[in-house]
């Protein structure tokens, strides 16, 4: 059957939506649901045709409209012409989909949230959707729309690619805008403090530096397709058990270092148009009510101009407007619509200051101008899903981490005879990670997996298998007359049966994570260890490939001859899972978290509140402050499993050459040299490994390059002063010590080959 283009399943669901009185002719004139307006026949989408319409008119009585004012400007001017009761508006909004027995809000055209079009002024409507893997689909509310299913973003961290980050994104707002939605909520990067964290594989990894350069890239490239990207969720949302609850504690300034700073980076780098508040509270009160994040940290010390909007869920109260939210979304979840008609009494009564609700409307409005949701013409051509899949199947590519590679067992090399594929749904596809980031991939999910349990959100306890299955991939590689046989891995025995046969094995392991579960331990669940164990016992030319959400355990590890992590791959995941297994691409990717040898060695080796009885109130204390991952795994002289920043190539570098320079702006130069025989990706890191007060472990830049043999290449980073200094509350802001740093060039936190000390200057920087 030949695939229907978005706008064709817009339309048609927009004919179910309306029932058969909506002539197909009046939707296909806008493609979506018409508001009916001074726009006339205009529908709105995105809020491009109302631009269009709006353009007309600018000059006399739309003067925001503008376009050689500033968004500032024309946010102001907007502003002071809407009534009280638009602007009221603008600052709450519903579920954008079918929710508790209410319909589909008019106007939304089926996602996470919705704010509804003020079109006597040709303010578009806010079509919110999830988010950073792609354009979700909830509950298949718009049917059979489904996306482009990019690897999870644990992923696109490994790959160290900030050019790859920034194409993700241009893929993720290309079909955004493409599909009607101009908010996507994207940005995930909460730092991940705990490798069992259910969400890791929606954020950046364990290092503020890379998280916060590779998020704001990804901001970037959403919002360069007219498209508005959040960054959530703000802040310390760093575990899923207790959620709505969780009181998340740490120091100031070990909060300012580490957290905060990963935010920081990635608004100053990616320049959102909105924040996203977490659930959770931080040193006692709620994020989204926290005057101290929102007010002082967020808007006052980084000068932030665009809004924060809640969570879904995660307003309790009306005084939240003067803490610093502007805006509360899915507000069908809290207890009232706090910013609806209570918000309006209370800005009638002067409890909140009508300044403060200019102050909201105009952050919003700036953001919409700021990515020109009023300016830019509609977009609703098809999508190149062929294109981005090519897009994704790069990173997908890149993000393939090698662990072992013992006695060069890979590549394996296409003439093998008989290859042994065993478990992992490899005939089906890939695994993807569950909650609100799901997308419905390219073609559907491959399989559906409900794995039961009760509680809340049990809804989203299924496997989704994207549907690019690595065995195809494998028999499509390799040479005529060989073999790729497959079992399913029920059954160890039997599996172990097909792996003696065969020259190679390959045997998948998979941790499937999802929003709202942390994963109880490190090990790989449905005893895949044991049939790990059983195939690599029956053949010593094993491979293991994982695909997980993020660290495991691997009690069989010195018995596999190799092992490479994938993670969640996405909709080209089993192309890139054979690219790289035999030989066609390069293992590009590098830790960007690190992976324990037991949980024993965390900072907390239980989860705090982990397990029944839920719903009580949790309290986790961050005592290792800003020594996240790595730097905690080093201050204790801890052996990890494999280090942040590891992962093997097929060919070998040397790193060398390292110069530091300036004595206030740093500069660190070296170089990689490709040694060996094959083209591979260099990722050389630089560290601070000491500095005046002690010895220290802090990425402080990287480089990444596809060298030939023998190809050298020089890099330059300029280190980012904060990350040489120490936070200081008192002083409030950042202070460089005046003294002796060290500064090493690695492959990884702990593989440092090359140290140069260098004197530096005291130097204060603002928060
Ligand atoms: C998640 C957010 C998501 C929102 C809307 C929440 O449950 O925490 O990440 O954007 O739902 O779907």
């Amino acid at each position: 059957m030949r695939r229907r283009t978005a706008r064709e399943v817009m339309i048609a669901w927009s004919m179910v939506a309306f029932g058969a009185s909506c002539t197909s002719a009046t939707l296909g004139m806008s493609g979506v649901i018409g508001v009916s307006s001074a726009l006339g026949a205009l529908g709105v989408i995105g809020g491009a045709r109302v631009a269009v319409a709006a353009d007309k008119d600018a000059a006399a009585d739309r003067p925001w409209m503008n376009t050689a004012l500033s968004p500032d400007e024309r946010a102001k001017l907007l502003e002071r012409a809407m009534t009280p009761e638009e602007k009221i508006g603008l600052l709450h909004g519903k579920v954008g989909t079918p929710f508790r027995g209410e319909p589909m809000p008019d106007g939304a055209i089926g996602s996470a949230g919705y704010i509804p079009a003020i079109p006597r002024l040709g303010v578009p409507a806010l079509q919110e959707s999830d988010a950073g893997l792609g354009v979700a689909n909830p509950g298949n509310v718009r049917p059979g729309d489904d996306a482009t299913a990019l690897p999870a973003t644990l992923g696109l961290a490994a790959t160290w690619s900030p050019d790859l980050a920034y194409r993700s994104g241009v893929v993720i707002g290309n079909e955004a805008r493409r599909k009607g939605f101009n908010v996507m909520l994207a940005g995930g990067m909460n730092l991940a403090r705990d490798p069992r964290n259910g969400r890791n594989f929606e954020y950046f990894g364990e290092d503020p530096l890379l998280a916060g350069t590779l998020a704001g890239e990804a901001v970037r490239g959403i919002q360069s397709q007219n498209v508005i990207s959040t960054v959530k969720h703000f802040a310390l949302n760093d575990q899923e058990t207790g959620r709505l609850s969780l009181d998340a504690r740490i120091a100031e300034d070990a909060f300012r270092e580490s957290d905060l700073l990963a935010f920081q980076i990635a608004i100053e780098r990616g320049k959102p148009g909105a924040v996203m508040c977490a659930y959770n509270r931080v040193n006692g009160a709620y994020a989204c009510g926290n005057d101290w994040l929102l007010n002082r940290v967020l808007k006052g010390d980084w000068k932030y101009p665009g809004w924060v909007m809640s969570d879904w869920g995660a307003v309790h109260d009306l005084d939240y407007a003067t803490k610093g939210l502007d805006q509360q979304s899915g507000e069908q979840i809290d207890t009232q619509v706090f910013f609806g008609e209570p918000l309006k009494r209370a800005a009638a009564a002067g409890v909140v200051p009508v300044a403060r609700i200019s102050d909201m409307v105009r952050r919003v409005l700036r953001s919409m101008f700021a990515a020109g949701l009023f300016d830019t013409p509609s977009d609703e051509g098809p999508i190149d899903y062929d294109a981005h899949a090519s897009e994704v199947r790069k990173v997908a590519d890149q993000a393939i981490v090698m662990l072992r590679n013992e006695h060069s067992t890979l590549p394996i090399a296409r003439s093998t005879k008989r290859v042994a594929v065993i478990g992992g749904y490899a005939e089906f596809g890939v695994i993807s990670g569950g909650g609100s980031s799901l997308v419905n991939p390219v073609g559907g999910p491959a399989l559906r997996v409900p794995l039961g349990g009760e509680g809340q959100f049990a809804f989203w306890r299924e496997i989704n298998v994207t549907p690019s299955s690595p065995l195809r991939a494998m028999r499509a590689l390799v040479s005529e007359g060989s073999e790729v046989l497959f079992n399913d891995g029920r059954y160890p025995s039997d599996a172990a049966r097909l792996a003696a046969s065969a020259d190679v094995a390959i045997v998948f392991g998979l941790q499937w994570m999802t929003e709202n579960f942390d994963a109880p331990d490190l090990t790989l669940p449905h005893g895949q260890d044991e049939l790990i164990r059983a195939v690599a016992a029956a053949n010593p030319r094993t491979v293991v490939v994982l695909e997980t959400g993020g660290p495991v355990l691997m009690p069989w590890l010195d018995k596999a001859a190799a092992v490479v992590a994938a993670w969640y791959p996405g909709q080209r995941g089993g192309d890139a899972i054979a690219d790289v297994l035999f030989g066609v691409a390069d293992p590009g990717g590098r830790l960007p978290i690190t992976f324990p040898a037991s949980e024993s060695q965390l900072p907390r080796p239980q989860i705090p509140g982990y397990g029944p009885p839920e719903r009580l109130p949790v309290t986790v204390e961050y005592r290792e402050g800003s020594d996240v991952g790595y730097r905690d795994f080093a201050r204790r002289s801890q052996k990890p499993l494999f280090a942040f920043g590891y992962g093997q190539s097929y060919t070998t570098f040397s790193y060398a050459g390292l110069e530091v320079g300036g004595t206030t702006d740093v500069t660190v130069s070296f170089t990689a040299t490709n040694t060996g025989m094959r083209p591979g990706y260099a990722v050389p890191q630089i560290y601070l490994t000491g500095g005046p007060g002690g010895p220290d472990r802090r990425l402080l830049g990287w480089g990444k390059a596809l060298l030939a043999p023998g190809e050298s290449k020089r890099f330059t980073v300029q280190v980012d002063s904060r990350l040489l200094a120490k936070y200081s509350t008192q002083a409030r802001g950042w202070q460089v010590a005046a003294g002796k740093y060290e500064i090493a060039l690695g492959a990884s936190a702990e593989d440092l080959v090359a140290r140069v000390q260098h004197e530096l200057r005291a130097r204060k920087l603002d928060p």
